[in-house]
């Protein structure tokens, strides 16, 4: 059967106290409504309709992708008047509700919600509550199936008192729905035309009601306010977390550890704490990483180790090479396999064959750097002349002294030596020793000057 999902959204959140939509106040970094997208994709619905309204240009600039159809409510008149400004898009057997602001659902609980929803049936999320403060009242019969939703502010005190929800997640046949919604009214506590009506109108045209609960109440949660998105983020890192653990990482302490985005690991990770995972990054087996490192869309190579308080972004960090700590990897940082890059370096676009060493206080920017090539403290390529960057290539073997500056374009070709505070402006021949610097000139007798006596 096929299934098309809208997605609510239009709504404006003013608990948020923002200049941003709700939807797009992000959660791991993502907003909140590119959770609700990428969870809906993985229904494999026919389409995805995003019911927008406040900030509709903004939402739709950040989030546009070919199987999206963005429907603008021009007017927010409740939940059953957006999904009818989506209605006549609308063509599947089945259409499931999502909405924008609840953006930790998961599939396997929209899955079990929909083996329900047919033609004849309509599924309805629920959650039973503690306290149901706010939330639709779910109303069943004497058979206890389920004959109406009535909202909080609609509700009587005996209605009140029932602990079942309404989460607003519900699927529905789409041949029913356009009907139903016509005849939706607006005379209620509110003045909206509610959505939750369709349920008794369904009840009432005869067809069935079925329920499912999500795994756990966090994934119906909305986010009114900060203090919510605070919440659901815990959540989530939590969730991150545990699966992390399951898949064979050690984490010191899983409540200090955040994602923001996709992570791939290996078997035997350990990572220390207040570390963030931030866009793609694939660790493989038995990786350490160190206490305060920050890593972006990076790839940590079997055994690699990145020590504390290191920054990489767009770091390739090769088979059994150690950064840090206090390092700082730019794009295009390719390390092969055991390179050492040691504390207060920042590589950007080099490239650094296996063995190379560069322990401290070095920038390498546009750079190649052949195999086993040791880099003295305090070297610095001089990439950029004001208009233009430019490469320094290193060849392998070579030995650039201490405190070197290599301007670029520059080649030190494969077993050259260069002296300690060298200026490098021309190649360095194969295995030949550059010195460029001024030679040291001995002055006898020397007298320091002295302090002048004040009287
Ligand atoms: C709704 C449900 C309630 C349920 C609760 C769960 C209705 C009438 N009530 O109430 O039974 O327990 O959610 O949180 O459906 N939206 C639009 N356009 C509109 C109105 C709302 O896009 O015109 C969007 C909002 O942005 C929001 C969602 O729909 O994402 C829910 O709207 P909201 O006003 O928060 O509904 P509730 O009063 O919470
Ligand atoms: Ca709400």
């Amino acid at each position: 059967m096929s299934l098309e999902i809208v997605i609510l959204a239009a709504g404006q959140g003013t608990r948020m106290r923002s200049a941003l939509p709700k939807v797009l106040h992000p959660v791991a970094g993502k907003p909140m409504l590119a959770h609700v997208i990428d969870t809906a994709r993985t229904l494999a619905p026919q389409r995805i309709h995003v019911v927008i309204g406040h900030g509709a240009e903004k939402v739709r600039e950040q989030l546009q992708a070919d199987d999206l159809n963005f429907v603008v409510q021009e007017q927010q008149l409740g939940t059953g008047h957006a999904v009818a400004q989506a209605a006549p898009f609308l063509s599947a057997d089945r259409v499931l509700i999502l909405y924008g602001d609840v953006p930790l659902i998961e599939h396997p609980t929209l899955a079990r919600l929909l083996e329900q929803a047919s033609a004849e049936q309509l599924a309805l999320l629920t959650v039973t509550l503690d306290d149901p403060t706010g939330y639709g009242r779910i109303i069943r019969g004497a058979d206890g199936e389920v004959a109406a939703i009535v909202e909080q502010k609609d509700a009587s005190p005996e209605q009140r008192a029932i602990r079942e929800g309404n989460t607003g997640i519900l699927c529905v046949p789409r041949a029913r729905l356009e009907g139903w919604l016509g005849r939706l009214s607006n005379s209620n506590a509110q003045g909206e035309y509610y959505l939750t009506d369709v349920i008794a109108m369904a009840v009432g045209d005869g067809l069935r009601v079925a329920t499912a609960q999500p795994a756990a109440a966090m994934e119906v949660q909305g986010a009114n306010d900060r203090i919510q998105l605070a919440e659901l983020e815990r959540f989530y890192q939590q969730r991150i977390a545990r699966r992390l653990m399951a898949q064979g990482v050690t984490l010191l302490d899983p409540a200090r550890f955040d994602v923001r985005g996709e992570v791939n690991v290996g078997r035997d990770v350990l990572i220390d704490v207040n570390v963030i995972l931030e866009g793609r990054v694939d660790i493989e087996d038995n990786v350490q990483i160190g206490p305060n490192c920050v890593i972006k869309n990076s790839t940590l190579r079997r055994g690699a180790i990145i020590k504390a308080n290191s920054h990489l972004e767009g770091a390739d960090v090769g088979a059994g090479s150690d950064v840090g700590p206090f390092a700082r990897l730019r794009p295009g940082s390719v390390l092969r396999d055991q390179v050492h890059v040691g504390n207060f370096v920042e590589l950007k676009n080099a490239l650094l064959h296996d063995g190379v060493k560069v322990g401290h206080l070095t920038y390498l920017g546009d750079s190649d750097v052949g195999a086993r090539t040791n880099i003295g403290a305090g070297t610095i390529t001089c990439n950029y002349d004001g208009a233009n960057k430019w490469r320094t290539v290193i060849g392998e073997d070579v030995f650039i002294g201490s405190n070197n500056s290599l301007v670029a374009p520059v080649d030190i070709r494969a077993g050259a030596t260069t002296g300690a505070g060298s200026t490098i402006t021309a190649e360095v021949p194969e295995k030949a020793l550059a010195v460029g610097r001024a030679k040291q000139r001995v002055i006898e007798g020397w007298k320091r000057p002295e302090k002048i006596k004040k009287s």
